[in-house]
């Protein structure tokens, strides 16, 4: 994900919603991270300037914030793609060639592991064994299983999510 891509969705970034996230949780500094959960569930990641207004709002400093969320790692600072492709680094997977397959699709999408397409139309993720080890190597977009992949069968299946 480029800088650029981040500061081109900023101004995009509307804050009214977080006053009503807010509200019932106002005054209770202990419910950081329910407060964070609901405002990435908003935004799908944490915008700088959604962390800025909550900061504001329940008198919490920033730097405690950031805290918090880059010690989860079920939080994200950065834009996230509508599709996520999560690429299973499991044993099985990886005898079977998921090496391969992940190599594929960073070519094809021109990014990293961990990264966000500069549309927002993918990101990439590795995970641990996703339990469809039969299917191996298997990779995951959104909820939707591919399995028995070879290198070929990528770009027809990115292909297929618009
Ligand atoms: S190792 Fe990949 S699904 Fe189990």
């Amino acid at each position: 994900m480029s800088t650029e891509t981040e500061a081109a969705i900023a101004p995009e970034i509307d804050l009214s919603a977080i006053e009503e996230i807010i509200e019932p949780y106002l005054g209770k500094k202990e419910m950081v991270i329910p407060v964070l959960q609901k405002v990435q569930e908003h935004f799908g990641f944490l915008p700088r300037p959604a962390m800025e207004e909550v900061s504001r709002l329940m008198r919490i400093p920033l730097s405690r914030l950031y805290g918090v969320a880059t010690f989860y790692a079920q939080f994200k600072m950065k834009p996230r793609g509508r599709y996520i492709i999560r690429v299973c680094k499991g044993t099985a997977c990886h005898i079977q060639g998921s090496p391969k397959i992940a190599d594929r699709i960073e070519e094809t999408l021109g990014l990293q592991s961990g990264e966000t397409t500069d549309d927002l139309r993918f990101t990439l993720e590795e995970v641990a064994c996703i339990g469809a080890c039969a299917l191996a190597p298997v990779i995951m977009i959104n909820d939707e299983p591919h399995g028995r992949l070879t290198p070929d069968k990528i770009k027809d299946i990115l292909d297929s999510y618009e």
